[in-house]
């Protein structure tokens, strides 16, 4: 299966995440075709494609604006494979039903204003990367993890991204594709 992955991030963490996409489909005799939506090629092919993989992370309640605005771009290619949404966020880290709520709204917004669907989301949780932010991050930041419950020593970083989980998301969306392309 060759599987194009699309992805932006902001600090650092998505970058790591379509990192391990990448090495978790290759790992799997898949090919992966990386393209940061920040530096995207010129052009995008989409022959030889069999699905479709985009990252990104929610920051103040929206996503990348490169991101939206390549997946825009290219909804019509992109939409002619299966395909499937990782969603970056602290609120995934969290078990509050309200904040949830909100990231289906976003994700769905993701996809009114892109017209780009994925078939599935999965809800990736990020970091808290408190060393690496300047003073207004990190006074933002503070606010969101204590909001989330989560830590808020600014001293200290925090990754909570489950990796089986995103690791079994990858396999069921293998399957599926494979099942799409007429593979299995
Ligand atoms: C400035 C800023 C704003 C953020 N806003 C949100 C938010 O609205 N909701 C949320 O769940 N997480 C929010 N986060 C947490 C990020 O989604 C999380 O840190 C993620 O790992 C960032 O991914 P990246 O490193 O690829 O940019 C925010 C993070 C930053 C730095």
């Amino acid at each position: 299966m060759r599987i194009l992955v699309i992805y932006a991030t902001v600090e650092g963490q998505t970058r790591e995440i379509a990192g391990h996409i990448e090495r978790y489909l290759k790992d799997n005799q898949n090919e992966a075709v990386m393209i940061d939506a920040t530096h995207p090629p010129e052009s995008l092919s989409i022959d030889g494609i069999d699905g479709v993989i985009c990252a990104g992370p929610v920051h103040v309640g929206t996503f990348p604006a490169p991101l939206r605005r390549y997946v825009q771009q290219h909804s019509r290619e992109l939409m002619s494979r299966p395909g499937v949404f990782v969603s970056v966020s602290l609120t995934a880290a969290g078990d509050e039903a309200g904040e949830w709520e909100e990231l289906n709204e976003i994700t769905a917004n993701f996809s009114e204003e892109t017209g780009w669907w994925p078939v599935s989301v999965h809800h990736a949780a990020g970091a808290l990367k408190y060393t690496e932010y300047d003073f207004f991050r990190k006074w933002m930041l503070k606010r969101i993890a204590d909001k989330h419950d989560a830590p808020t020593d600014t001293k200290h970083d925090y990754e909570f991204t489950d990796w089986g989980a995103l690791d079994m998301f990858i396999d069921g969306f293998l399957k599926d594709a494979l099942a799409v392309a007429g593979k299995l």
